[in-house]
């Protein structure tokens, strides 16, 4: 199964692709999670793609591009992948498809999981995050204690870039750069749109019933 988990900031690609990937036992590939991991670790990526990231810009499509060719040309790509964050260009859309005919696994679907504009300040406020790779919401997915991981007891801590001017900023990039790859991928009759305003275990089952005809 080769898909695309497209979104605004906030709209629950994260969260789904974390279950969608042990559901359907393919790896789950973040950009984001890829790109914190390097800041975490301070290496060369990490830090210039830090300030972009502080201000709630996109890192450059070249930067972007070379990461994803390396991750998808890994061996556990062969059963299939979960894109999370990327494309989120239309640079990085056409590189996409380049990297994908090379190694022969073309898209199948490309799920664009729709979320008003306030609700996702609403999520992102409220969210915080564990290393593990976990990630919680106050209200809507509190830990069972609070500011602990459910899963490996670690402290929460909140993003760095989930400050409401940030948050603004990304919706803004996500709008302005983003966004016109709704288009791109419905030209190519791939893109399947997802309504992300319910509960966490609809939106995953509504996501599941487009899935399974990939299987
Ligand atoms: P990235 O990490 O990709 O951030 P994002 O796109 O802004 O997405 P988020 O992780 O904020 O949201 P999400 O949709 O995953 O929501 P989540 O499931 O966590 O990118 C960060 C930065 O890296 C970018 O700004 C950019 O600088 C850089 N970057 C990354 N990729 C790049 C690329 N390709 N090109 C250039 N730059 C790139 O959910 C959010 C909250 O809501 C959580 O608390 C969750 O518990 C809660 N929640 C989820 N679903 C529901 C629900 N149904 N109901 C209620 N609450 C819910
Ligand atoms: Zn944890």
């Amino acid at each position: 199964m080769n898909v695309v988990l497209f979104g605004p900031p906030g709209a629950g690609k994260g969260t789904q692709a974390k279950e969608l990937a042990k559901h359907y036992q393919i790896p789950h590939i973040s950009t984001g999670d890829i790109l914190r991991a390097n800041v975490r670790d301070g290496t060369e990526l990490g830090r210039e793609a830090k300030g972009y990231m502080d201000r709630g810009e996109l890192v450059p499509d070249e930067v972007l591009i070379g990461i994803i060719k390396n991750r998808l040309t890994e061996d556990d790509c062969k059963a299939g992948y979960l894109l999370d964050g990327y494309p989120r260009t239309t640079p990085q859309a056409d590189a996409l498809s380049g990297i994908l005919y090379e190694i022969n696994m073309p898209l199948e679907a490309v799920l664009n999981i729709d979320v008003a504009d306030e609700e996702l300040v609403i999520r992102l406020c409220g969210r915080f995050m564990c290393n593990c790779g976990e990630s919680y919401h106050i209200k809507f997915n509190p830990p069972e204690k609070e500011g602990v991981c459910d899963s490996c007891g670690a402290e929460l801590y909140q993003r760095d870039d989930d400050k409401e001017d940030v948050i603004r900023q990304r919706l803004e990039s996500y709008k302005e750069k983003t966004q016109p790859l709704i288009d791109y991928y419905n030209e190519k009759n791939i893109l399947v749109n997802i309504d992300g305003a319910g509960e966490i275990d609809r939106v995953f089952s509504d996501i599941c019933e487009v899935l399974d005809q990939y299987k």
